[in-house]
């Protein structure tokens, strides 16, 4: 997919008052610090859009962006992230699972998780919750910049095996990206791209 146009259109606590046009939408949720503002400006090729930091809980608000004037990239805040206050914290929670419950544009939120890690408690009841209630997603791993890129798949296949222990009968689809290295840009784009088509077709 080209994309033609990427502009950042609000930042909400508040999920009623997100734009209301019929559009598919997409959201980028995990951890603090996973990758998740970086991946939103490595898809659409611009540095700046979304904001990144190198300290945990940049993101604060339900961010959205419009792209190709028929589309939405969501931008979250992280899960799980322990220096916010428990105020601030349950805030976040508040408004990250009010969004998923209630958005109805969202066709597929992305669970990003550091590629470098196994699955880690709160990122799998995170999708575990996802799946109780019916929400699509898919895996993202991102970092994968700090691999060798021989080690990538075993990483990989570690993680999904370690899910298939777990209380997962099938794996959800996944997609390995770097935001530094441009990796992953092209079949996640494809991705969205079909999705988007199926969304119009219908
Ligand atoms: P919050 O908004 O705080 O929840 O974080 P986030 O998930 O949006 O992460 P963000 O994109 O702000 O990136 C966090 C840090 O990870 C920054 O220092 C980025 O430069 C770094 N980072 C993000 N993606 C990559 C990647 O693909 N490779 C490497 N090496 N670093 C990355
Ligand atoms: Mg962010």
């Amino acid at each position: 997919m080209k994309i033609t146009s990427a502009e950042f259109v609000m930042s909400n606590s508040n999920v009623a008052k997100c734009p209301n046009e019929p559009l598919p939408e997409y959201a980028f949720i995990g951890r603090s610090n996973v990758g998740k503002s970086s991946l939103i400006n490595m898809l659409m090729d611009r540095k700046h859009l979304a904001k990144t930091s190198g300290r945990p809980g940049k993101t604060q608000l339900i961010n959205h962006f419009k792209i190709n004037k028929n589309w939405f990239l969501v931008d979250l805040p992280g899960y799980g992230y322990a220096r916010v206050s428990k105020k601030d914290k349950k805030t976040f929670q508040k408004y990250i699972t009010e969004y998923f419950l209630k958005r109805k544009q969202l066709v597929c939120g992305f669970v990003l998780v550091d590629i470098r890690h196994e699955p880690q408690p709160v990122d799998v009841e995170f999708m575990e919750w996802l799946g109780t209630n019916g929400i699509p997603f898919s895996l993202v791993f991102t970092k994968a910049d700090k691999l060798k890129p021989g080690a990538i798949d075993n990483y990989v296949k570690t993680y999904l095996n370690k899910l298939l222990e777990g209380a997962w009968e099938e794996t959800p689809p996944h997609f390995v990206t770097s935001s530094s290295k441009h990796m992953g840009r092209e079949s996640l784009l494809g991705y969205i791209d079909n999705i988007n088509q199926e969304f119009f077709a219908s």
